[in-house]
């Protein structure tokens, strides 16, 4: 996958994106990013892409001028593309988008800043709005790191042992069961002794899948029943 993203703090990039499976990922050509700066088509010397709000109010907006140039400096390679613009008035991010997103070829990303980007480019440019989450941030550059991050672990061969995209939280709109490693009997500082539960030392991959299961479904009607109502396997 192609990444492209139109910030005007370029210098918040790769970021998280240069770490750990990402950051692999990254290096291996898993997929590529571009960082274009939208300063550089800015309309004056000093890179001016903003200005204040018609109607008046606080902030000020990105001009769509300066996004339409910046968005033109990129050629697209193929047909399999999506446009993306991170708000919080956005559509919200979901497993389910995520896997959406993650079969284009090319993603182009418009990260907001200030109070926001004139509507007639969002429009006109086919930007599709989206949020990743119920709260404002100061804009969409971390955002973009999140979306990202969520689409790349989706591409084959990214992670390490794909099984686990099969069980983690969200899949069948459960959450994922509780883990546990060494040591089998810890003992805190307080001197309290805490057990691993005995089923998952069994050796009985029976049990231990139903153990999980049940688990998974005890934690989801504890924290997000919201999920258990949309029904398991309806996405
Ligand atoms: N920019 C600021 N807040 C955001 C959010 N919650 N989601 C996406 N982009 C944002």
């Amino acid at each position: 996958m192609r990444v492209v993203i139109l910030t005007c703090y370029p210098e918040m990039f790769p970021g998280s994106l240069g770490h750990s499976i990402i950051g692999n990922a990254l290096e291996n050509k898993k997929f590529s990013l571009e960082i274009i700066n939208l300063h550089n088509f800015g309309i004056d010397k000093r890179g001016s892409v903003d200005d204040e709000p018609f109607g008046g109010g606080p902030g000020m907006v990105i001009r769509p001028d300066v996004i339409e140039k910046a968005l033109n400096s990129i050629i697209l390679k193929t047909h399999n593309f999506c446009k993306i613009f991170l708000t919080p008035s956005g559509q919200q991010l979901s497993q389910t988008k995520l896997n959406n997103l993650s079969k284009y070829d090319e993603m182009v990303i418009l990260c907001g800043r200030f109070e926001g980007v004139d509507q007639r480019a969002i429009e006109i440019l086919s930007f599709q709005e989206i949020s990743i989450g119920d709260y404002v941030l100061s804009g969409g550059e971390i955002a973009a790191q999140v979306l990202v991050e969520g689409c790349i672990r989706l591409i084959p061969g990214v992670l390490g042992h794909p099984q686990s995209l099969l069980e983690e939280s969200f899949s069948n709109n459960l959450l994922e069961y509780p883990h546990y490693t060494r040591p089998k009997n810890w003992e805190d500082t307080q001197g309290n002794k805490h057990e691993v539960p005995n089923v998952l030392t069994s050796g009985h991959h029976e049990k231990i899948g139903r153990w999980r299961k049940d688990k998974a479904i005890e934690k989801t009607k504890n924290l997000r029943p919201d999920l258990l109502k949309k029904g398991l396997n309806d996405e």
